[in-house]
């Protein structure tokens, strides 16, 4: 596995023949970090489900270039979800639509669905367009960290993460931090109206100012299987635990404006909330590297990004 920090044409030329040639690439993208695989490439996709250990029934999200290929993907598409793609895309959404044939079983976990997303980073977006004028029709990604664990937004972390159970054909590509910090949000827009199954930097008032009605997202309701909708997940190995003062030796994560408790390990200030979307997951993986047992984190509050920030961290105390 080789970790290329000056991605250049001639990385990206190589890595899109890499996924051709059934081999794993990970990319930056704006959100995370993901692990690639040619979704079309069953051995490929596999070595994905080894590499994150993660169950062979949770469906990924293929990644496509630009609006254009959401056709050979996806079928009935409804027009609520082309003005989403049109608006939103390149950017933090995926889209949950009715599958083509292109969409086997072993991407969708068996699913009549398939999750699509054109991702709004140059690397990301260069790698894609390559692959795709080699012939390819889209790279299934989830993010690049082993199942469970907190997804990864530096290139370095990739490496700690699933750098072990890469092989030498594999690649690390490096784009530096990831801007959002938080995984894309996800819409079901497989019926009359969408309902968002996960939330993120795409809100729910974005969603209904767009489409003009109110929507639901009630998770608990949806029949989709999605595994970031398990009550765990998103965890570092210290114990997370929320709106509580660190004690002295814990880690502890909150706005700029509140001070750090005496003794306490102060893992990130950030400014406004979309500072404390960004450095979140790399706080708590430095949390991690010190070794600390507990990070204490107060929740923000308002509005914006503030709703994907409280269900990743629900679910990473739980
Ligand atoms: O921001 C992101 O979405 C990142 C970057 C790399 O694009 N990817 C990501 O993938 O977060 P992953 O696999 O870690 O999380 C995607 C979630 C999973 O919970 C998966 O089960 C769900 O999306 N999902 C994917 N396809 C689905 C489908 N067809 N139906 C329902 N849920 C789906
Ligand atoms: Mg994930």
């Amino acid at each position: 596995m080789e970790i290329i920090t000056n991605v250049t044409e001639g990385v990206i030329k190589k890595a899109a023949k890499a996924l051709k040639d059934g081999h794993l690439v990970a990319f930056p993208t704006e959100t995370v970090y993901g692990l690639g695989a040619d979704a079309t490439n069953e051995m490929a996709v596999g070595r994905i489900y080894s590499v994150k250990g993660r169950p062979a029934d949770h469906p990924l999200i293929v990644h496509i270039s630009s609006i254009n290929q959401i056709n050979k993907w996806a079928v009935d598409i409804p027009e609520y979800a082309l003005k989403l793609a049109r608006d939103f895309w390149p950017g933090p959404m995926t889209l949950i639509l009715k599958r083509s044939e292109l969409a086997k079983n072993f991407i969708t976990g068996g699913q009549d669905n398939v999750g699509l997303r054109v991702p709004n980073q140059p690397v990301a977006l260069a790698l894609l367009s390559e692959f795709e004028s080699l012939g390819g029709q889209g790279v299934a990604a989830p993010s690049a960290n082993r199942f469970g664990a907190v997804s990864p937004t530096t290139s370095l972390a990739v490496s700690e993460e699933v750098g072990n159970h890469l092989v030498p054909n594999d690649l690390i590509l490096s784009g530096g931090r990831c801007n959002i910090g938080v995984e894309s949000t996800i819409i079901d827009c497989t019926s009359s109206i969408p309902t968002i199954l996960r939330p993120g930097a795409i809100t729910l008032e974005m969603v209904e100012k767009l489409i003009g009605t109110k929507i639901g997202t009630n998770v608990l309701t949806s029949p989709i299987k999605a595994s970031g909708l398990l009550a765990k997940h998103y965890s570092p190995k210290a114990k997370v635990i929320l709106n509580v003062l660190a004690k002295s030796g814990e880690g502890f994560i909150a706005m700029a404006s509140i001070q750090t408790p005496t003794g306490a390990h102060r893992l990130a200030s950030p400014a406004n909330i979309q500072e404390f979307a960004r450095d979140l997951y790399e706080a708590l993986r430095n949390g991690d590297r010190m070794n600390l047992s507990e990070i204490k984190i107060i929740l923000p509050e308002g509005v914006g990004l503030v709703d994907a920030i409280n269900d990743r961290l629900s679910k990473s105390s739980f």
